[in-house]
C-alpha cells in the first residue's frame, strides 16, 4: 500500500522541539482491566504536568472510540486495530514533543509489544495498573461488569475477553494499594528518571 508514497523528512529534529519544549518526549502506555483506575491516575498525572509547564495529551480509550475509532468494537480484530490506531496517533503526538499518556484496557501483550516497536528506542514506557479483577468488579464504577455477568454484555474484559498482564512493566502499580496521587507521583518520579522531564 505504501509502494507509490515518498517519505518526507521533517526539517525540524526531536532535539531541537526538546530544546523548543523544555523536555523531552515520551509515551506512557497505560494498561489494566476496566475500573482499574488508568484514566483516574492518567488524569492525576496530567495536571501535575501541566502545571510543571510540561506538554502533555491524554489519549482515553472511551473518549477516542466516540470518534476516530468510533467503528470499532471489541472482538480481539477491533481491539487490535483500535490499538495499532492510537499507537500511530501516540506517535505523532510524541513526535511532535508531547508527552502523550494512553489510556486503554491494551489487553494483549503482542500489541503492546507492537507499540514498544513501533515507537523510537527508550519512548514507549508501559505502565501497568495493577487492579485485581475482584476489586474492579466491586468498584463497578459504569455497572459494566454487573451486565457482563448477566450475559447483556459480550467479549468483557476480564469475563469472557483475555487480559494478559504485563510480565515486566516499566512501572508496575499496585492500584488497589496507592491512592491515585501517589501513583501520580510515582509516574512523574519514573519520567525525572529517564530524563523526559526535569
Ligand atoms: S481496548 O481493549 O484497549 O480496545 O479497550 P478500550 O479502547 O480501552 O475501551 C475500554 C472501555 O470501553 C468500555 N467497554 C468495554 N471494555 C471492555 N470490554 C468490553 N466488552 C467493553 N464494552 C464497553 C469500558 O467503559 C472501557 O473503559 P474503562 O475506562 O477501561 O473502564
Amino acid at each position: 500500500m505504501t509502494e507509490n508514497l515518498t517519505w518526507h523528512p521533517h526539517q525540524i529534529t526531536p532535539d531541537e522541539r526538546r530544546a523548543n519544549k523544555g523536555h523531552g518526549a515520551a509515551v506512557l502506555w497505560f494498561t489494566g482491566l476496566s475500573g482499574s483506575g488508568k484514566s483516574t491516575i492518567a488524569n492525576a498525572l496530567e495536571q501535575k504536568l501541566h502545571q510543571a509547564g510540561v506538554h502533555s495529551y491524554l489519549l482515553d480509550g472511551d473518549n477516542v472510540r466516540h470518534g476516530l475509532n468510533r467503528d470499532l468494537g471489541f472482538s480481539d480484530d477491533d481491539r487490535v486495530e483500535n490499538l495499532r490506531r492510537v499507537s500511530e496517533v501516540a506517535a505523532l503526538m510524541a513526535d511532535a514533543g508531547l508527552v502523550v499518556l494512553t489510556a486503554f484496557i491494551s489487553p494483549f501483550r503482542s500489541e503492546r509489544d507492537a507499540v514498544r516497536q513501533r515507537l523510537p528506542e527508550g519512548q514507549f514506557i508501559e505502565v501497568f495498573i495493577d487492579t485485581p479483577l475482584a476489586e474492579c468488579e466491586r468498584r463497578d464504577p459504569k455497572g459494566l461488569y454487573q451486565k457482563a455477568r448477566a450475559g447483556t454484555i459480550r467479549q468483557f474484559t476480564g469475563i469472557d475477553s483475555k487480559y494478559q498482564a504485563p510480565e515486566q512493566p516499566d512501572v508496575h502499580l499496585r492500584a488497589d494499594q496507592l491512592t491515585p496521587e501517589q501513583c501520580a507521583e510515582r509516574l512523574l518520579a519514573a519520567l525525572r528518571e529517564r530524563g523526559v522531564i526535569g
